[in-house]
């Protein structure tokens, strides 16, 4: 008989350990055998093995629709609003959305992007090499993903400054105090649909080279993305690819700040950029962890988890764990640990679909930047953000480096 989670006597995580280092920091040091803790708002877990078990397993769904609640908006006319995204869909809907729009996201599209993203980092490097000093979290990782993600969908270059702020302000739903951004949200996201809408009446009767063509033309055993549906899928791609981009790269450059040798050899071998990238998300994911709650009762290693249960699944943790890496806290970008793949793009159904974006841009990025930024050294305060729901990195990170490269 498995016993109800809340009758478990298991460690809490208090709202001290609220932020996601602190969590992280606080389950490293429970017993080995402590598998599960209590939050304020339910459960989690952070070994391998949970994680990825948790995430595989599709009565636990997930509660990317349900943050406005988990925050404590009430206000209605925001709630009725909130529409199923690729994000929050389960079952059958999430299983056609995805067969339908997988193929737009594959590989060969994000590398049909590499050169335009080369173009912009150096465009972006150019502002500031001479200097030899830069907020390099302001100056280069902010401004990188909008102009990709406008490229991506076929929005002309006049248009990135909107998409900026548009990008900007949808993305407060992810913010401490959303309740007070509520209108503001509201606002961006009917302009960024007025807008998709129109660019989407434009590739109908205009197809072009882009993503916006590809989700138009997709089709499966003759079904198709309504308009709706293609309107869902740009927002979709502006929460899911902005942010955690611009992050990741914060969150790798000061790591590599901290570890110059690994920055040289990143410059003098530009092809570990692969491994570096998977490295660094693995060692400093910017996504410390998602949410998940039980669609229905689930029983899981002996423990009942009664339906909607919420539990929190730390992949920064699982990241870490010594059963699954070898010699997990050392960052080393040659090294294999065992090569498992890190978890900071999530795992089953919901598994990052901009992965291969996200892994061309990065793996674009670290290596020019390593040539261009040598000796790259933290030149005062980085100021963190609050990892709140989710997304962690840098808002300022002043760095020195040899200037003119
Ligand atoms: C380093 C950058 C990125 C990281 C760390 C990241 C991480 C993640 C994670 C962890 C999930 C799963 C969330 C969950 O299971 O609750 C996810 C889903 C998703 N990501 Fe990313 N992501 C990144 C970049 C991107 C980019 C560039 C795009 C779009 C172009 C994108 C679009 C999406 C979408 C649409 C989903 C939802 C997939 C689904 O639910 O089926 N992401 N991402």
């Amino acid at each position: 008989m498995a016993t109800p989670a809340q009758e478990l006597d298991i460690p809490t995580l208090t709202l001290e350990d609220g932020s996601f280092a602190r969590r992280l920091e606080r389950t490293m040091q429970l017993p080995a055998d402590t598998w599960l803790a209590r939050t304020l708002f339910g459960y989690s877990v952070w070994r391998y093995d949970d994680v990825t078990a948790v995430l595989r397993d599709k009565r636990w769904h997930s509660a990317a629709g349900r943050i406005p609640e988990l925050m404590g908006i009430t206000d209605e006319r925001f709630l009725s609003r909130q529409r199923v995204s690729i994000l929050s869909a389960e079952g059958d809907m999430h299983l056609r959305l995805r067969r339908l729009v997988a193929p737009a996201f594959s590989p060969r599209s994000a590398d049909r992007l590499r050169p335009f993203m080369r173009d912009v980092v150096n465009g972006l490097v150019d502002k500031v090499a001479a200097a030899g000093r830069a907020d390099v979290a302001v100056d280069i990782c902010e401004p990188y993903p909008i102009p990709i993600i406008c490229e991506l969908l076929g929005a002309p270059k006049s248009d990135w400054q909107l998409f900026s702020r548009w990008a900007n302000d949808i993305l407060e739903v992810f913010s401490i105090d959303m309740a007070d951004k509520l209108d503001l949200i509201v606002r961006s996201q009917d302009e960024l649909d007025e807008y998709t809408r129109q660019l989407i009446a434009e590739r109908r009767s205009k197809p072009a080279d882009d993503l916006l063509t590809d989700l138009i033309a997709a089709e499966e055993a003759g079904d198709r993305l309504d308009t709706d549906e293609l309107v869902m899928m740009v927002n979709a791609v502006i929460i899911g690819g902005t942010d955690t981009t611009r992050n990741q790269l914060g969150c790798a450059l000061g790591l590599f700040a901290e570890h110059p040798q690994q920055w040289a050899l990143l410059a003098e071998r530009p092809e570990l950029a692969q491994r570096a990238v998977e490295e660094t998300m693995r060692y400093f994911g910017a996504v410390r962890g998602t949410i998940r709650f039980a669609s229905d009762d689930i029983e899981y290693r002996d423990v009942l988890f009664p339906k909607g249960t919420f539990i929190s699944v730390s992949t920064a943790a699982a990241n870490r764990d010594a059963t699954a890496f070898s010699e997990p806290d050392v960052f080393d970008i040659t090294a294999h640990h065992g090569d498992q793949p890190h978890l900071t793009f999530g795992s089953g159904i919901h598994y990052c679909l901009g992965q291969a974006l996200a892994r061309a841009e990065l793996q674009e990025a670290l290596p020019l930047l390593a040539r261009r930024v040598p000796n790259l050294q933290l030149d005062g305060p980085t100021t963190w953000k609050p990892d709140g729901v989710g997304i962690f990195g840098p808002a300022s990170m002043p760095v020195s480096f040899d200037a003119g490269h």
